[in-house]
């Protein structure tokens, strides 16, 4: 397994994993958006070193992890641009291996270095095992959302978590 920044040529086979994991029904909310225009995102991600990075098996992407800045996600107040907003997915014959936490650490790692001042994410609270995952990694909830039926039947609701990188001491 290597984890590396994401190329303009990874765009098809991540946009296909992301698609895998949101037909699955359980964890995302949205699936992805047109190659074109995802291939215009990633353009100035490879540019500006944004924090979007691949592991891969050697041929085949078994999970990606996204760090974008508000600015990119519509957000126009002052200071978006100092906030990052995590997605990751893992390949579903891939999870529970570790990989999800190592792009973790490099994804936070990245966004130090990047300068983003917070990460935030939204996750589902059905979604134990990445609930997890941020609580241990210092995430914390910030908010909650109204109740949602996922496409696999379960019925839950979005919390919003943070993980600050600003040292406060
Ligand atoms: C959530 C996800 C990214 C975790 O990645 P992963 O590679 O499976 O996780 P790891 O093997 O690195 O495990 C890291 C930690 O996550 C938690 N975790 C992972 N799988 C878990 C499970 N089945 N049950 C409970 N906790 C779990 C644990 O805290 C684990 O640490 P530990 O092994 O020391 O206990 C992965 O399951 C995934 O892609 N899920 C579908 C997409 C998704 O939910 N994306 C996030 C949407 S907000």
């Amino acid at each position: 397994m290597e984890i590396r920044r994401i190329q303009i040529s990874d765009v098809p086979d991540s946009l296909a994993l992301w698609d895998r994991v949101y037909s699955e029904g359980a964890f995302l909310a949205k699936g992805p958006p047109p190659e074109a225009k995802v291939l215009r995102v990633i353009e100035t991600v490879v540019k500006e070193k944004i924090p979007n990075f691949v592991a891969t098996d050697g041929s085949k992407i078994i999970g990606t992890v996204e760090v974008f800045p508000g600015t990119m996600c519509g957000e126009t107040f002052d200071g978006a641009d100092r906030r990052g907003h995590l997605g990751i997915q893992i390949d579903s014959l891939h999870r529970g291996k570790g990989i999800g936490h190592e792009l973790m650490l490099i994804a936070i790692e990245d966004s130090k270095r990047y300068g983003f001042e917070s990460i935030e994410l939204y996750v589902y609270q059905s979604n134990l095992p990445a609930i997890r995952l941020y609580e241990k990694l210092g995430f914390k909830v910030t908010c909650y959302e109204d109740s949602v039926t996922l496409p696999a039947g379960i019925e839950t609701r979005a919390q919003g978590m943070t993980l600050s990188l600003v040292q406060t001491d």
